[in-house]
C-alpha cells in the first residue's frame, strides 16, 4: 500500500531510556485508576504541533528545520501538574531553558514560513503522564528531579490505530553538543 499523502505531525523532545525509565516509575507513584497512563515508549515533550500536513509542506519543513542551529541543554523535570479541561496529569519544569524557547520559536518560523496554521497559545512545556484524568490528583507534592540532556528533537506521525494512538519518530536533527546549559528564564 502506497504511503499517505496527508500526515498528522508534531515537533517533539523524546526521552532517553533512563528518562523514559525515570517517568513509568513516576506513573507507578499514582494508584492505578486514576486516568490512562501514557504508553511508556509514547512518552515525548510536544515542541510545535503540525497537525495533518501534506506531503510537500512537509517537505519545505524538514528542509527549513535541517538548517536549524540551537545549543543542546538540560532540562529538569521537577513538577507535576493537572490541567481540568484536557483532563491530564503531566510532568514539567521549574525551570524551562532558554535554548528549549528558542528551539521551539525557531521551529514556529519554519513550520509558518511552509505554511502551516500554528497554535497561538504560548508554548508551556509538558510531558503528559496520563490522560482522562477525571479529579484532580490528591498528591502533586514536588517530584524528585529528573535530568533531561536533550541532544535532538523529532518530527514525529501520530497514527491512530485500533490498539490506539502511536507516535512513529520519522526523522531526528541534533542540537549542538558541548554548549549545554540550563540557564532558565
Ligand atoms: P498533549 O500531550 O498535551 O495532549 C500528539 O497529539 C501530541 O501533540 C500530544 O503530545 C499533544 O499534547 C500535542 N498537541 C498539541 N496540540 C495538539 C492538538 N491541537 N491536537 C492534538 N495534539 C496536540
Amino acid at each position: 500500500m502506497s504511503s499517505p499523502e496527508v500526515r498528522r505531525l508534531f515537533l517533539a523532545l523524546w526521552p532517553n531510556a533512563a528518562v523514559r525509565r525515570a517517568l513509568v516509575d513516576v506513573q507507578g507513584r499514582f494508584p492505578i485508576g486514576i486516568g490512562r497512563a501514557v504508553d511508556a515508549g509514547n512518552l515525548h515533550i510536544t515542541l510545535v504541533y503540525l497537525g495533518s500536513t501534506p506531503a510537500e509542506r512537509q517537505a519545505c519543513i524538514e528542509e527549513a528545520l535541517a538548517g536549524i542551529a540551537i545549543a543542546d541543554f538540560t532540562l529538569q523535570l521537577d513538577q507535576l501538574g493537572y490541567w481540568r479541561k484536557p483532563q491530564v496529569l503531566w510532568a514539567g519544569s521549574d525551570g524551562v531553558p532558554t535554548a528549549l524557547l528558542t528551539l521551539v520559536d525557531s521551529i514556529s518560523k519554519a513550520a509558518a514560513q511552509c505554511g502551516c496554521q500554528l497554535d497561538t497559545r504560548p508554548f508551556r512545556p509538558h510531558l503528559t503522564l496520563f490522560r482522562k484524568v477525571r479529579k484532580p490528583p490528591r498528591d502533586l507534592s514536588v517530584m524528585a528531579p529528573i535530568l533531561w540532556q536533550a541532544g535532538d528533537f523529532a518530527l514525529v506521525e501520530s497514527i491512530t490505530a485500533s490498539s490506539g494512538v502511536c507516535y512513529k519518530i520519522l526523522k531526528t536533527w541534533a542540537l549542538i553538543t558541548g554548549a549545554a546549559g540550563s540557564a532558565s528564564q
